[in-house]
C-alpha cells in the first residue's frame, strides 16, 4: 500500500496554521471487513448502496447576482474601463501569496502567456508532463516549441523528477511541471534541476487553487503558476484564468503579452504595440463571479480535505485499492480529482473498466483518468506540419518518436479511477457509502469475472 508522507495530524496542523481556516475535525470511524455487505451487486441486479444524489456543480452564489446586474447596467463590460478585473487580480494574489496577478481568459491563454514571457521561442523544448489535458502541452505548440514528455511516477500520478535530466538538449528552455488532480509535484527537485541547467520553471497549476507545498501555495514555487477557472474547476467562472507570480518584471511583461503588446510597467513606451503580443484579457462578469466564488474556496477546500483523509484512510485497506501517495515536499493537495489505483491482479482480475462499471452501478460516479496523450493524433499532425519541419531537423524529430515512450505512464493510464471534486464535497456518509460500495464490489468480485 502507498505510505503517505504526513499523517492526518500533522496535516490538519499545517492547514490551521496556513490560511486555510478553521479545519473541519473529522474522526474516520472504525471500519472492519465484518461490516462488508455480502448482497449482490447493483450490476448485478442487486440493490445500490448509495441512492441520493451528488453534490451539484458550480454552486451558484447569489451575491453575485446585484453585483453583475450593475456592473451590466453601467456597459463597462472589459477591464479596460472597469475596476473588477483588477480587484480579483489583488485578491488571488492575496490568497496566493504572490506578489502579483494577471487574470486571463482562460488556463490556456495563461500557460502560452507565461512561457512566452519567460522567453520560450520558436524552435526551443520544454520539458512537460504527459499525465495531464491536453492543453498543457498543446501551449508549447502554440509557442512553435516542441513538448517533450518526462516519464510519470504512477505512486503520485506526477512528473518523475528522476526522469527529467536525461531529455535535456541543448534546445531546452523550460520544465512544465502539472500539479494534476490539484496533487503539488515534487518542486523542490524540479527547481534543483532547473536551475542546474538555467532553465525556467512554469507550474500548471490549472488543478491546483490553494494546494500546499512546504507551507507555500502552489502556483509560487517556479518562474510563474498558471491556473485555469473554467466551468468544472474548484474556483469556476465558466472560463477565466490566471498567471501568478513574484518576478514584477515577469508580470509586467505578462501584462502587456496578454493586452496585445500595449506597454505596460516596465515594458518600454517606444510605441504603441512594443512587443507581440495578443488579446488574453478576462472580462469584468468572469471577475465578478470568481470574486463571489472566493467567498466559498476556504471552506469547500477544507470539506474536501477531510473527506479526502477519510477515503485515504479507509480504501488502502482494501486489497487492490492504492490511493494517490504525496510527492515529497506535499503537505496538501488541492482535490479537484481523488485519485487511486486499482490493481487488477489484487482484485481478483476484475478488470478496470468492469470495476468502474460496477461502482457507478452501485451510485458512485467515477471515471478512469487520462489516456496516454503522448500519443494522441494532434502530436504527430504537428510533427508534421510544414512549419514544425522546418524549425527541428528531422534527425531530432525522429529521435523524440523514439524516445516517447513512458512506462510509468502507461503503466498508471490502465490503473488510475477518480472522483471528482463535487464528489467530495458529500457528507461524511456519502465517503463511507463509497468505501462501502468498493468493499461490497471487492467481496461479490467473483461475481464480475
Ligand atoms: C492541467 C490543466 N492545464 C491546463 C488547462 C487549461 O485550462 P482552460 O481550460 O481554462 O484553458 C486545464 C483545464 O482543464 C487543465 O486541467
Amino acid at each position: 500500500m502507498a505510505a503517505r508522507k504526513i499523517t492526518r495530524r500533522q496535516a490538519i496542523t499545517t492547514a490551521s496554521a496556513g490560511a486555510l481556516g478553521t479545519m473541519v475535525s473529522w474522526k474516520v470511524p472504525a471500519f472492519t471487513h465484518s461490516t462488508i455487505t455480502q448482497e449482490t451487486l447493483a450490476i448485478n441486479g442487486g440493490p445500490k448502496v448509495h441512492e441520493t444524489s451528488w453534490p451539484q456543480w458550480p454552486v451558484w452564489d447569489q451575491s453575485a447576482e446585484k453585483n453583475i446586474t450593475d456592473m451590466l447596467r453601467t456597459g463597462k463590460w472589459w477591464r479596460g474601463n472597469g475596476e473588477y478585473v483588477s480587484d480579483f487580480e489583488q485578491r488571488y494574489a492575496e490568497l496566493m501569496g504572490a506578489k502579483r496577478c494577471l487574470a486571463t481568459a482562460s488556463g490556456t491563454t495563461a500557460l502560452i502567456t507565461a512561457l512566452k514571457a519567460l522567453g520560450v521561442d520558436a524552435g526551443d523544448e520544454v520539458l512537460v508532463s504527459p499525465y495531464t489535458f491536453i492543453a498543457s502541452y498543446n501551449v508549447i505548440f502554440m509557442n512553435k516549441a516542441l513538448p517533450v514528455f518526462v516519464d510519470t511516477d504512477p505512486e503520485t500520478f506526477l512528473m518523475d523528477p528522476s526522469k527529467i535530466e536525461a531529455r535535456i538538449t541543448e534546445r531546452t528552455t523550460a520544465i512544465l511541471p502539472v500539479h494534476i488532480y490539484g496533487l503539488p509535484a515534487d518542486m523542490d527537485s524540479i527547481n534543483a534541476v532547473a536551475k542546474k541547467h538555467n532553465l525556467k520553471v512554469v507550474e500548471d497549476a490549472c488543478q491546483a487553487w490553494l494546494g500546499q507545498y512546504r507551507g507555500k501555495k502552489v502556483g509560487t514555487l517556479g518562474d510563474a503558476g498558471c491556473f485555469s477557472f473554467q466551468n468544472s474547476k474548484n474556483l469556476p467562472a465558466g472560463e477565466g484564468g490566471a498567471i501568478i507570480s513574484n518576478n514584477e518584471e515577469l508580470m509586467d511583461r505578462c501584462h502587456s503579452l496578454h493586452n496585445c503588446g500595449r506597454p505596460y510597467g516596465t515594458v518600454p513606451k517606444t510605441s504603441s504595440y512594443p512587443i507581440s503580443g495578443s488579446n488574453f484579457r478576462m472580462q469584468q462578469i468572469q471577475a465578478l463571479i470568481l470574486m463571489s466564488q472566493m467567498n466559498r474556496i476556504m471552506k469547500d477546500a477544507d470539506i474536501r480535505l477531510g473527506n479526502a483523509m477519510l477515503l485515504d484512510a479507509k480504501l488502502r485497506e482494501i486489497p487492490g485499492i492504492v490511493p494517490y501517495k504525496l510527492a515529497p515536499g506535499a503537505e496538501r493537495s488541492a482535490y479537484h480529482l481523488y485519485p487511486f489505483r486499482f490493481i487488477s491482479k489484487d482484485f481478483g482480475d476484475v478488470t478496470r473498466d468492469k470495476f468502474i462499471r460496477a461502482l457507478n452501478a452501485e451510485g458512485i460516479p467515477c471515471s478512469s483518468g487520462y489516456g496516454k496523450q503522448n500519443k494522441d493524433g494532434l502530436i504527430e499532425d504537428t510533427l508534421n506540419s510544414r512549419g514544425f519541419k522546418r524549425l527541428f531537423p528531422e534527425s531530432r524529430l525522429k529521435q523524440w518518436r523514439e524516445e516517447n515512450v513512458l512506462p510509468g505512464n502507461d503503466k498508471l493510464t490502465t490503473e488510475a479511477v477518480t472522483f471528482t471534486q463535487n464528489i467530495l464535497l458529500g457528507s461524511k456518509n456519502d465517503m463511507e457509502d463509497i468505501v462501502r460500495a468498493i468493499t461490497k464490489i471487492y467481496n461479490n468480485r467473483k461475481s464480475l469475472n
